[in-house]
């Protein structure tokens, strides 16, 4: 008995010893990491400094198309068809100074085709916390807009969210996840932001982008990749104008963009 005693004051005593050391290193520590960033990057206006510790919606930000194309490439297969019209639709979008209405990506495919996956690393390379940053929304139909009695509640709380968070931060992003499943109320609700208008009650939503992932459709894909292997092509043969009638609605403004 009382030798586990002995051993529990040890036991106490090391764990005190430990955050003692802790305490007596930790400023040390940090001091020298600030100095070092700041001899490395020289002078650093306020800004900067400030979004180096919170975040910035940095509306004017490049996107780094090689960066994108290169996780693209490397992390999603079988999916080259998606890589090309993503790269395409959002450096597009990007490049333009003056958008006349908000990027509308739409992903279709059977679940686990990497729709999400997709969105995830799109969403990090607009803004680099993902789908941790305050600037990117996700909305799972099943989970936030499940009750159909609720739809007028769910209209104008979204419709309130889109113009408070794209008041907030212009190239806000907006994912809605289980399209196929979502009650049309609610589409409608999001359909007049996805417009041209100059402005909607002082707030333009021209430099937003907004991704809805979609199971319909999936079906028809997978008929039109498994007609072509029986006829011995190759996947990566299939051409977009293969899948026009499927993608009908694909990204369905990035003509008029420009
Ligand atoms: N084409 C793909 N390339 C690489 N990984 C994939 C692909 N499709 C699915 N995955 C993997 O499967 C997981 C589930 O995919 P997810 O994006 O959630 O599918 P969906 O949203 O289409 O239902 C992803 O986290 C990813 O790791
Ligand atoms: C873009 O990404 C590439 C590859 O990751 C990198 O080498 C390059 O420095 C980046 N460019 C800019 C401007 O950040
Ligand atoms: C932004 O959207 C989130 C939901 O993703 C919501 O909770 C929040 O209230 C919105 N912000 C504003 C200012 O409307």
């Amino acid at each position: 008995m009382r030798q586990v005693a002995r051993l529990g004051r040890g036991a106490v005593l090391g764990l005190l010893l430990a955050v003692h050391a802790v305490a007596a290193f930790e400023p040390i520590t940090v001091g020298i990491a600030i100095g070092a960033a700041t001899a490395l990057t020289g002078y650093l206006s306020y800004t900067d400094l400030y979004c180096r510790f919170a975040e910035c919606c940095r509306e004017k930000q490049p996107l780094n198309a090689s960066a994108l194309k290169l996780e693209l490439e490397e992390k999603l297969f079988g999916q080259h068809l998606a890589t090309e019209v993503i790269l395409k639709a959002l450096t597009g979008f990007k490049n333009n100074k003056n958008p006349k209405k908000p990027l509308t990506l739409s992903l279709h495919g059977w679940a686990g085709t990497g729709k999400n996956f997709v969105s995830q690393i799109v969403a990090e390379h607009l803004h680099s916390k993902g789908l941790r940053s305050n600037f990117v929304h996700l909305f799972v139909s099943t989970l936030h807009f499940p009750h159909e009695q609720q739809i007028k509640l769910y209209q104008d709380q979204l419709q309130g969210w889109i113009r408070g968070n794209v008041s907030a931060c212009a190239s806000s992003v907006f994912i809605f996840d289980e399209m196929d499943k979502l009650h049309p109320g609610v589409i409608d609700a999001i359909k007049p932001f996805l417009d041209y208008y100059e402005q909607v009650d002082g707030v333009s939503y021209r430099k937003a982008i907004f991704i809805f992932l979609s199971n319909a459709g999936g079906d028809l894909i997978t008929k039109i990749a498994l007609d072509f292997w029986r006829a011995g092509r190759k996947r990566e043969d299939i051409q977009l104008k293969d899948l026009e009638p499927v993608l009908s609605v694909g990204v369905f403004n990035n003509k008029h963009n420009t």
